[in-house]
């Protein structure tokens, strides 16, 4: 592929600037202002050119439940959401957590996933020596909370070995933080109970703050890097804050999801079960806070936590219903309505999908646009349209709890190792 994407405004180093990109194979060739020829060309007046997403959390259900997701349709669904590379949970079935099944999970993903992919193992109490054994590990996803698959590993004994291995080997640990005990005494507490209200006060700030406080207690001892997934409260964030001040470096970094940014309790009356999710979203001052971190800095990724289930499943009673939200499709989307609406910057945006997720997991070559990095892409158009609606999704959970809203921001074009889709 020779391809020149000409009259765009191009996002290097922080800023948008007018200039031309010339693709070459699966590269960036050259970035210049002057003319320049290719045999094919897209004429991106009036659009903006951003680095592809790099999605560290998702869920795309293979193998085991490809009824709710597979490759495919996953990946499909992220490169119509501007997103070219994703990193896919471990809790399918089996779980992701012998070299054998990571490698099993590798081949299928080879064949079928149509974006750049990395696959987390799990870390059980039961195999630190598989993971002493594994290559090329990035990070590894530690339950310490219960949640879709009752993986759980929180035994403060295996978790001390588990953190010196991550720091040996150098790949990041990152963690659902939510705390076993807590949310045991408050299902006690609402059962009988369906209103999907509940959740926020099963699943609360403080179960949260408990498990971050926990986990960072061992992490600042042995100090190695650790990720938390997900995060969803005040108190948990301001904990996060505190470790990275204490760490002063990039040991301790986190990550919100669109849904904790923006939605809230409030949205439960309207949405039910469909916006039932690990850790819960809880009430308006959380989300306005994560917003707030998110601007700061003290969070550092926003990953989509696509977590797909049938709309069969979803719309059971409460207790019976999943966790999860589908979120491939709409998370640039949302982020960059945002941007529209001036409630964060698109330099913030960028460092939070694509620059910040390529540097804490290492993805060398991507997450910036520059000479010689990997020519993946997205063509947005701030000033187009995007009706969000359950029927157009490409996810097989085919809802969105944002169905029917429209947005001005709209992705074009992704284009992934000098490809172009869309
Ligand atoms: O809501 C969630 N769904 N949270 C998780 O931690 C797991 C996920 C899933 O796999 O369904
Ligand atoms: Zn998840």
């Amino acid at each position: 592929m020779n391809l020149a994407l000409t009259n765009g405004k191009v996002f290097i180093k922080g800023k948008l600037v007018k200039t031309n990109v010339l693709i070459q194979g699966s590269k960036i060739k050259k970035i210049t202002s002057s003319k320049i020829k290719a045999i094919h060309e897209i004429d991106c007046k009036g659009k903006i050119i951003l680095p592809g997403a790099i999605d560290a959390h998702v869920h795309f259900r293979t193998p085991g439940f490809e009824y709710k997701e597979d490759f495919f349709t996953g990946s499909l669904s992220a490169l119509h959401g501007g997103i070219t590379t994703i990193m896919d949970m471990p809790n399918t079935n089996p779980v992701t957590s012998t070299i054998k099944t990571r490698d099993v999970k590798i081949k299928l993903a080879e064949k079928n996933c149509l974006t750049n992919f990395y696959i987390y193992m799990a870390a059980l109490n039961s195999n630190l020596e598989e993971i002493s054994k594994a290559k090329n590990l990035r990070a590894v996803k530690l339950y310490y909370g219960s949640t879709t698959g009752n993986i759980l590993m929180n035994k403060k004994s295996e978790i001390e070995k588990l953190f010196k291995l991550a720091k040996k080997k150098g790949f990041v640990v990152s963690v659902h933080a939510e705390d076993e005990e807590i949310m045991k005494q408050n299902s006690e507490k609402f059962r009988g109970n369906s209103n999907p209200e509940i959740h926020a006060k099963i699943r609360n700030e403080e179960s949260e703050a408990k498990a971050i406080s926990e986990i960072l207690s061992i992490q600042q001892i042995i100090g190695n890097k650790i990720h938390i997934a997900h995060i969803s409260s005040e108190k948990g964030l301001a904990l996060v804050k505190k470790a990275k001040k204490r760490m002063n470096g990039n040991k301790v970094t986190c990550e919100v999801t669109p849904h904790h940014l923006f939605l809230d309790s409030s949205d439960y009356k309207k949405l039910g079960n469909l916006m039932k999710c690990n850790p819960s979203i809880k009430e308006a001052k959380h989300r306005k806070a994560l917003l707030n971190g998110l601007k700061n800095g003290a969070i550092d990724i926003v990953a989509t936590d696509h977590a797909p289930h049938s709309r069969e499943e979803k719309t059971q009673d409460y207790w019976k219903s999943p966790s999860g939200i589908p979120g491939e499709e709409t998370m640039l989307p949302l982020l960059l309505d945002a941007v529209n609406k001036k409630q964060i910057s698109l330099k913030k945006i960028v460092e939070a999908v694509a620059e910040n997720p390529a540097g804490i997991f290492g993805w060398k070559n991507k997450g910036f646009i520059k000479t010689g990095f990997d020519a993946d892409l997205v063509i947005i158009n701030m000033n187009g349209k995007t009706k969000i609606e359950d029927k157009k999704l490409f996810t097989k959970a085919g809802y969105s709890p944002w169905n029917k809203k429209t947005l001005k921001a709209m992705v074009e074009n992704t284009i992934i190792g000098g490809q172009v889709f869309g």
